[in-house]
């Protein structure tokens, strides 16, 4: 297996990642706009989801199935603006896809060109071929997604790690391999056994990246907020949080609300003055306009 060095690489691409297999873990990150698109970029990610958790994250939804396909796009359009390397994958959101091929090809082809995306993700392992390789005879590489999927909310009744019986585990394996015959380029374990992901690793000729599916993964995904902890409620035990933003940005709203109160803000470095002639003759006329006229003089 060849492998390449992404440091030598300009734009990350689909067939990039797909050749990572087995070598340098492959990085991820989810990110929603152009700030963190480039702080992502910048850092050197070799892809970037846009993430339907988008419905959480940003746009205070409690799941991620009201997200709708405009919103994925304006936001994919936000986070092309802000990358120069970085693979963009778009996360096709629930009800684009499931229910009709057609529709799942066109609403794929609408991420590459309103959106910007190089590829697009889908969830659902066996039941999902059909369209992986739909997508893909499109000519949009599309990576897969099983376990733990979001937008199998309703029928798993909640957020719950996936393939812990021998029925269920041999599914996922089963999942995984019909997505890489799909034509997937890689498929993301979420929420299951690192034991079962290590297997799926081993049988797939293309990369699993993990989010909840232990370290053998031949690369890593997380969401954004979760990572600089920026995010409101519970987070899943799978998260490490690098950084406390949310008190960084709390504390510095609750210094700004102080510094207008007490007329701490803005200092004379932050205002702007009249030249000196200007505000000699300004402060001139306002002063004799507030004069009261003057009366006869006895
Ligand atoms: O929407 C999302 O954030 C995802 C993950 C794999 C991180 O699908």
């Amino acid at each position: 297996m060849s492998h390449i060095t992404e440091s030598s690489i300009k734009k990350i691409t689909a067939p990039h990642i797909r050749a990572r297999k087995g070598g340098q873990p492959i990085i991820a990150l989810t990110a929603y706009d152009y700030p963190t698109a480039r702080l992502v970029d910048e850092a050197g990610f070799d892809f970037i989801l846009v993430g339907d958790s988008l419905a959480q994250t940003v746009l205070g939804y409690d799941s991620t199935l009201p997200v709708t396909l405009d919103e994925m796009i304006a936001a994919t359009r936000a986070v092309k603006r802000g990358v120069k390397r970085a693979l963009i994958v778009g996360d096709m959101p629930f009800g684009y896809y499931q229910d009709d091929t057609k529709r799942g090809v066109e609403s794929a082809i609408r991420f590459v060109k309103e959106g910007g995306a190089e590829a697009v993700k889908v969830e659902g392992g066996a039941r999902r071929a059909g369209i992986v390789r739909a997508i893909v005879d499109a000519e949009i590489p599309v990576m897969g997604h099983i376990g733990l999927t979001p937008q199998s909310l309703l029928r798993m009744g909640g957020y719950k790690v996936q393939g812990k019986t021998l029925d269920a585990a041999r599914e996922l394996i089963d999942d995984a391999l019909a997505l890489e015959h799909a034509g997937a380029f890689a498929v993301v374990l979420e929420g299951i056994p690192a034991e079962i992901s290590r297997i799926i690793t081993e049988r797939l000729s293309i990369p699993t990246i993990g989010i909840g599916a232990g370290v053998d993964c031949d690369g890593q995904i997380l969401v954004f907020t979760d990572l600089v902890g920026l995010t409101f409620g519970h987070t899943a035990k799978f998260v490490r949080q690098y950084a406390d933003v949310k008190s960084i940005m709390a504390d510095a709203l609750k210094q700004y609300a102080d510094d207008v109160k007490t007329r701490q803000f803005p200092a004379e470095a932050e205002s702007y003055h009249l030249p000196e002639g200007v505000a000699f003759n300004i402060i001139e006329e306002e002063h004799s306009e507030s004069m009261p006229p003057l009366g006869p003089i006895n």
